[in-house]
Order: C-alpha cells, then sequence, then structure tokens
C-alpha cells in the first residue's frame, strides 16, 4: 500500500524542518518547488540549479512564462507540463512527470462554470510560478 499523501508530506516536512501545510497556495507552492523543482530550474526558477547545469536540454527561465506567454499565465499548460499529460513534442524527457508521484488530495477548480479536479501540490505549484511571473 503507497502511503497516505499527507503522511509522506509530513514525514517531509518534518525531514527540512518547515512546516507548510499542504493547501493550493503560492506559500506551499514555494515549498514543493524547493523540494521538487530546484535542483533543475534552480532555487529562484531562473535557470539551471546544480544538476539543471548538468543537462543538455537547459531548464528554462520558469519566471518568464507569461512574458513568453503575450503577459498571460498559461495556468492550464503550466500544470499539465508540471504533470506530464500534455507536453510539446519538443519536450524532452529531462522532467520527471510528477502526475505519476503522489501529488496529493485532489480538489476542485472551478473556471468559466467548469469544475476541474486537481491535485493540491499541482495546483500550489501552480499559484507559486504564477505569483514570481517578472
Ligand atoms: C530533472 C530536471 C527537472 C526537474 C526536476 C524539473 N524540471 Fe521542469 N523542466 C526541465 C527541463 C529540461 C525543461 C525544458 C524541457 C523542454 O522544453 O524540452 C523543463 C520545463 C519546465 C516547464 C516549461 C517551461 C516553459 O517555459 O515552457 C515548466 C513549467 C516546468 N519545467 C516546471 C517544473 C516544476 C514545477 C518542477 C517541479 C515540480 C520541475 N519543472 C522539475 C527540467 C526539470
Amino acid at each position: 500500500m503507497r502511503p497516505h499523501g499527507a503522511a509522506v508530506l509530513a514525514s517531509m516536512a518534518l525531514g527540512a524542518c518547515v512546516e507548510t501545510p499542504m493547501e493550493p497556495t503560492a506559500e506551499f507552492g514555494a515549498f514543493a518547488f524547493q523540494q521538487d523543482c530546484a535542483a533543475c530550474h534552480g532555487t529562484d526558477a531562473m535557470g539551471a540549479g546544480s544538476f539543471g547545469a548538468e543537462l543538455i536540454e537547459q531548464p528554462p527561465d520558469l519566471t518568464t512564462i507569461s512574458a513568453r506567454n503575450g503577459g498571460v499565465f498559461p495556468r492550464d499548460e503550466v500544470m499539465s507540463v508540471i504533470d506530464g499529460f500534455a507536453r510539446g513534442d519538443h519536450f524532452s524527457a529531462a522532467m520527471p512527470e510528477f502526475g505519476a508521484g503522489d501529488m496529493g488530495e485532489i480538489v476542485l477548480v472551478e473556471e468559466a462554470g467548469i469544475a476541474t479536479p486537481v491535485p493540491v501540490r499541482l495546483l500550489a505549484l501552480a499559484e507559486y510560478l504564477e505569483s514570481i511571473q517578472r
């Protein structure tokens, strides 16, 4: 049996001596980003982290996603990329498909009257990335 997401997170939070509640907030997203993404995207999300620098395909600056998309943050696309659900053909295989892991409890996100189920961790990561756009 796989351990419950909250239990896993609690143990990770203890390990890091940080207690950030698992909520769909930019604050929790920042915490999750440092755990799952910073090694490749850098602690400031602006370029290559220590591991990312070793990759053939350099991780892009994640603070300019909106700027490269006509000033709009493409939240659904970003979540699809992280999740691994939808990636362009050009996308290298370097970045893990996080949807294969445990992204936590499912919450419903309502957009234009349509409710979409999204795991908390994924939503939090998208909130965080949106909050750091320049
Ligand atoms: C093993 C290294 C690695 C890890 C870990 C990683 N990424 Fe990536 N990521 C990449 C690479 C390389 C690309 C560029 C892929 C391409 O376009 O071929 C990328 C692309 C992206 C993109 C698309 C950016 C754009 O400008 O289009 C987003 C969004 C993203 N990553 C978010 C994340 C998040 C959030 C996490 C943590 C949950 C994460 N990544 C973890 C390597 C990584």
